[in-house]
């Protein structure tokens, strides 16, 4: 495989199962430290979403992994929000959808797609930083990261983390439903056979169910101080 990584940016990799709180850990952490930051599942997502509209099957390898290569998205700052557009068309609500979860899920089981976005990952990765939130940051596309966080909580505790987020979008969902599907999913993420969702071996394994979120966000940053000297 062909290795790009600037090894002169520090990168942050936090990766965990859905809604353990890795977007919103993440995002506080890179704004916290002026870091850039990237939000894989995002281009998952973005993928998954654009193969849909063309009318391709999320089983179709060849033709999902040419989505994935030719994808013409871009990540637009405005203060805090990020806003990502696919061909000139605003698409960060229309990919946060538990439908497009799914179909990303399936996507990411592909190692064709797998392999088609890692470039794209690994070129985010500029000074003066990275964070970089996923499922495979710290195992696979950046596994010389110098600090690895693997967050997790309880599936009910990130079931009802995940039901808040999306109602507070105002989409209609059920915590039981959710439920289901996030147990579901972390099956599939965690037993594919290409970059399955796992700790790296030297990832520092951060448990947020009781845990506040300035909380966590402190708790990285003390994390990154001690790895990263100032
Ligand atoms: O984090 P998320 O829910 O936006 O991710 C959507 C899907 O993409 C999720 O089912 C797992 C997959 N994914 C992945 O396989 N590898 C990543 N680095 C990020 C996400």
């Amino acid at each position: 495989m062909a290795r790009s990584m600037n090894h002169s940016v520090p990168v942050i990799a936090i990766d965990g199962p859905g809604g353990a709180g890795k977007g919103t850990i993440s995002q506080a952490v890179a704004s916290r430290l002026g870091w850039h930051l990237l939000d894989s599942g995002s281009l998952y997502r973005v993928t998954a979403y654009a193969a849909h509209e063309r009318g391709i099957s999320p089983g179709d390898s060849e033709a999902v992994s040419e989505v994935a290569r030719a994808l013409d998205v871009r990540f637009e700052h405005n203060g805090p929000d990020i806003r990502i557009v696919l061909e000139e068309n605003d698409v960060s609500n229309s990919i946060r959808t538990e439908e497009v979860g799914k179909m990303a899920s399936l996507v990411a089981a592909d190692p064709a797609v797998r392999q088609a976005l890692i470039d794209r990952q690994r070129a985010f990765a500029r000074a003066p930083g990275l964070v970089a939130d996923g499922r495979d940051m710290g195992t696979v596309v950046f596994s010389d990261a110098g600090l690895k966080i693997f967050l997790t909580a309880s599936v009910e505790e990130r079931a009802r983390r995940r039901y808040k987020q999306l109602k507070d979008k105002g989409m209609d969902v059920s915590l039981p439903a959710l439920s289901r599907d996030m147990k579901e999913r972390d099956r599939r993420d965690s037993e594919r056979l290409v970059a399955p969702l796992r700790a790296a071996d030297d990832a520092r394994v951060l448990d947020s169910t009781e845990l506040a979120i300035p909380e966590v966000v402190d708790l990285v940053i003390s994390w990154r101080n001690e790895v990263f000297p100032l």
